[in-house]
């Protein structure tokens, strides 16, 4: 489940109706959908591909995508930190940036043009559209993993077009962790920290 955060307004949402009503105002989708029963995290990205066809399909129909492929990121991907370093800054694309978490964590901060910035933390369960266009950047969490479905119409239209701001400096990359929609105690995690 994600939490959304705006740190300008020191506020936290948890609620999925409350954070999908946020999302939509900058022409994001947010959905989450049931892993129960599905093959798992680990499984190969044939069966991935295959246990969530039927949601595929359905954001297929609604937002013209034509391939879908997983991602893996772990901490022993070569390049690792020059990945990351291509993302986490404010950019743009020319085509939707859509994501169904399978596995790990990783946050959006989200630049509207009339509203404060926010960040949006995805992990399991979590699908992400991030609309053509938008100005946002992405991190990891701690643990530096993320598995996830990607739907394209074009790969090279997802190819980060940068608007030069520094702005993503002026923000924390916090994880706030699942322990946070647990209540009581929490800890919060740092994002991966760039040079
Ligand atoms: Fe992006």
């Amino acid at each position: 489940m994600a939490i959304l955060r705006i740190p300008d307004e020191d506020r936290v949402l948890t609620e999925v109706e409350v954070i999908r009503d946020h999302l939509a105002k900058s022409g994001i989708w947010y959905e989450n959908w049931p892993v129960e029963g599905r093959c798992g995290p680990d499984a190969s990205a044939d069966e991935i591909l295959a246990s969530y066809a039927p949601e595929i399909q359905e954001l297929n129909a609604r937002g013209g995508y034509i391939t879908a492929d997983v991602i893996d990121v772990t901490p022993e991907v070569p390049g690792l930190q020059a990945m990351l370093d291509r993302f986490n800054k404010e950019h743009t694309h020319a085509e939707d940036e859509v994501r169904f978490i399978v596995k790990g964590s990783g946050v959006f901060h989200i630049h509207p043009d009339d509203a404060p910035v926010y960040a949006i933390e995805v992990r399991e369960g979590d699908l992400i559209n991030v609309p053509a266009g938008t100005k946002h950047w992405f991190d990891l969490c701690a643990d530096r993993c993320i598995r996830a479905i990607r739907l394209f119409r074009e790969k090279a239209g997802w190819t980060p077009v940068y608007t030069e701001s520094t702005i993503a400096s002026g923000y924390q990359p916090l994880c706030m962790g699942p322990s946070y929609l647990r209540g009581n105690t929490f800890r919060i995690q740092p994002a991966i920290t760039v040079a």
